[in-house]
């Protein structure tokens, strides 16, 4: 039988009844990508769990099936977020998907093209305030105590339930828990979902481990690392420009009873890993994914890993959302020559000598 989705396939471990309804957009069901290139150059078993590609490219998607379909099934007719993008995209698509309405509080300025342009076809009310993201996210948490509104970011407990059947997936693929989980931290409701998924399902006699978890936030907002909120966090990688994590003690309790570690990497080192996995592994995962791969490569140089361990770097995020870090990052526009077989060719020349 054709995959089902998320609600469908995982229906045992989450908060399914009989009067859930089975929204899907066949969300989950990911490929593990094995980084065939850096393993060997790292010497480590690397793979990619590539969530950008779910339908709406961003692995907000197994959260918000759920989140929904809860609303749904409780009768909201309104949900609410607030979102450096991702959320904002995949509250958008689920909410016309279940005919409910959507209103998407963002950062002015700091979100990606196009995850502004899902919010924005999908038909969600979309509005940009002065502030940044944990701003934003206070006034949701106001308004959505005070109205019929559903708040549907992560501190919704339903959010997590979702997200953490990628934690299956990557066992299920994997045929075993990996040594080490790599991850990016932003409001580190992500980290939580996985850490709980995993342990669910070696409780279920799914796998004989635990994986590490390691979680990296970007450098201007590493309020985990640094043990306090950053007031105006600041990141190329605005997925995770997030100065205030909501389930920051979670994330806090994965890394130490998994044995791992709330670390950081920096712009240049965010940007470097994500060059590198698109150039070096045909896998394109925006800014702030691959702070999961900058993070290992990080943990590499300092001597983390005996060597030949499994380790899975979570890719978060389609790189399509964020056509304008891509354009910059390789600082170079494309050759444009004459329409003619000789135009062409000089111009390969060209390009082989550069
Ligand atoms: N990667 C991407 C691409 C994200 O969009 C986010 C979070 C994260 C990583 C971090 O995950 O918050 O669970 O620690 N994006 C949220 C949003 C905040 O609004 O889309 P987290």
């Amino acid at each position: 039988m054709s995959y089902q989705g998320l609600l469908q396939t995982y229906k045992p471990y989450l908060p399914v009844n009989d009067n859930t309804p089975m929204l899907t957009l066949k969300e989950g069901n990911t490929p593990l990508i094995r980084a065939v290139n850096l393993s060997e150059e790292l010497g480590l078993d690397l793979h990619f769990k590539y969530e950008g590609l779910n339908p709406t490219g961003s692995f907000k998607d197994r959260g918000m099936v759920m989140a929904v379909a809860k609303a749904v099934e409780e009768g909201s007719r309104t949900i609410m977020c607030a979102s450096t993008g991702n959320t904002s995209a995949a509250a958008a698509a689920y909410a016309a998907r279940a005919g409910l309405n959507c209103i998407v509080l963002i950062p002015n300025n700091n979100i990606a093209l196009g995850k502004l342009a899902q919010a924005m076809i999908y038909g969600a009310k979309v509005i940009a305030i002065e502030g940044n993201f944990d701003r934003a996210l206070e006034i949701v948490r106001e308004i959505t105590a005070k109205h019929p509104i559903t708040l549907v970011n992560s501190v919704n407990p339903y959010r997590i339930e979702g997200q953490k059947t990628a934690a299956f997936e990557v066992v299920d693929q994997l045929g075993k828990a990996p040594d080490v989980l790599a991850i990016p931290v932003g409001n580190a409701g992500n980290i939580s979902a996985y850490w709980k998924g995993f342990k669910e399902y070696h409780a279920a006699g799914k796998s004989s481990s635990l994986p590490k978890m390691v979680g990296f936030e970007a450098e201007g907002a590493m309020a985990i690392v640094k043990g306090e909120p950053i007031l105006e966090p600041e990141t190329i990688a605005t997925a995770i420009r997030i100065g205030n994590p909501a389930s920051w003690k979670t994330a806090v309790a994965a890394a130490e009873e998994s044995g791992g570690q709330i670390n950081y990497v920096t712009d240049d080192e965010i940007l470097a890993a994500y060059r590198l996995i698109a150039s070096r592994e045909g896998v394109f995962a925006e800014p702030a994914s691959a702070a999961s791969v900058a993070g290992v490569l990080k943990l590499k140089r300092e001597g983390y890993f005996k060597g030949g361990e499994t380790v899975v770097c979570v890719l978060t995020g389609n790189g399509l959302k964020d056509p304008n870090v891509a354009l910059k990052t390789v600082n170079a526009e494309p050759l444009v020559v004459p329409d003619t077989e000789e135009a062409v060719m000089e111009a390969i020349a060209k390009l082989e000598e550069a």
